[in-house]
């Protein structure tokens, strides 16, 4: 299958007061056309950095490391001249955030927001970008569009809102859609409505979705394939079915344990005892050797190579390594 987009070695790192945080280390993976990807990991592993360096949003203190490399439709996108720029970012790659709030405008109609994505891209008249206003708001799932589009960001539900920014990044049929925990603040229920229409909207226009998440039990029914992040690497990637059936580390198997599932039946959920370690002095080991209850003397000694457990189906861990 074609190859959308091509992350090759991205390192990432901020310069603070603690010390050079190394946020995203050596980070390489493709996204194929038309599927859909997750990305998970808990709080502060380098998802949120990796979706910026994507779109190019990296800004100081932070700096992108020379050898990093981003290939969108095989363009390295470092390369883009300032046209370029605002074609990838206005409208071939599209990116969406958890908070609707502050990224939508507070004193703009929703109807005015929409309306100036679609007239500073395309040769329309202001009629026509209404029109097609009106059909992004139908198409995410807001009733009495005609209505709403009158309407200001703090008169919308949380959900509604939150479809309205979807909305908003898919108005111009972007090729990749980035959603970075696009439905965390939400309901549960509203939460699988919203994926439930980006799936639509995915499948309809053949789009490529990004799918930023802590929560595993989400992506189950919406992601093709699924890398988990930890302390800024990816420890394992593959096919939904690889990670949900046939976890191999052990992180990926405490983060299942996390998930809640219909059969419980008042078990308690398992929690990941223990924190990712301080980014700005990652150990040299496995860096969650020490949280991590099968855990050798060989897990501290250096990072384990990638090992390869089928097609697509990788992980980073020293037990695999023995088992060899
Ligand atoms: N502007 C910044 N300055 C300093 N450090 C930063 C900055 N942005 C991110 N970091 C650090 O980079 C690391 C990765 O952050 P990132 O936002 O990618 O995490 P995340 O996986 O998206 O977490 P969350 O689930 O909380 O959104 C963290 O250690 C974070 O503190
Ligand atoms: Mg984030």
């Amino acid at each position: 299958m074609e190859k959308l987009l091509e992350v090759k070695n991205l390192s990432v790192t901020f310069q603070t007061l603690q010390g050079e945080v190394q946020a995203v280390r050596d980070v390489s993976f493709a996204i194929k056309k038309g599927t859909v990807t997750a990305i998970v990991g808990e709080s502060g592993c380098g998802k949120s950095v990796t979706s910026k360096s994507i779109m190019g949003l990296v800004k100081k203190p932070g700096v992108v490391s020379k050898d990093s490399k981003i290939l969108f439709q095989g363009e390295n996108i470092q390369e883009y001249t300032k046209n370029q720029w605002e074609d990838y970012r206005g409208q071939k790659c599209s990116i969406c955030f958890q908070d609707a709030l502050t990224a939508l405008n507070p004193t703009m109609t929703i109807g005015k927001q929409i309306m100036e994505k679609i007239l500073v891209h395309k040769k329309v008249s202001k009629k026509e970008a209404w029109n097609e206003a009106v059909k992004v708001l139908e198409k995410v799932g807001i009733p009495n569009p005609e209505l709403r589009m009158k309407q200001y960001p703090h008169e919308f539900s949380g959900g509604m809102r939150q479809r309205v920014m979807i909305g908003i990044a898919v108005t111009l049929n972007p090729a990749l859609l980035i959603a970075d925990e696009p439905t965390t603040a939400l309901d549960v229920t509203v939460q699988a409505d919203i994926l439930d229409m980006m799936k639509e909207i995915q499948k309809e226009h053949h789009m490529s979705i990004i799918l930023i998440t802590h929560d595993l039990g989400i992506v189950a029914n919406f992601a093709t394939d699924i890398l988990v992040m930890y302390a800024g690497k990816i420890v394992e990637r593959g096919s939904a079915y690889d990670i949900f059936y046939h976890p191999a580390h052990p992180y990926t198997k405490a983060l299942l344990r996390a998930v809640p599932r219909l059969d419980m039946n008042g078990e308690e959920l398992e929690t990941i005892e223990g924190a990712p370690p301080n980014m700005a002095h990652p150990p040299k080991g496995c860096p969650f050797a020490n949280r991590c209850k099968m855990s050798r003397d060989i897990c501290n000694t250096a990072f384990p190579k990638e090992i390869s457990l089928g097609e697509g189906h990788e992980v980073c861990c020293w037990l695999q390594e023995e088992e060899k």
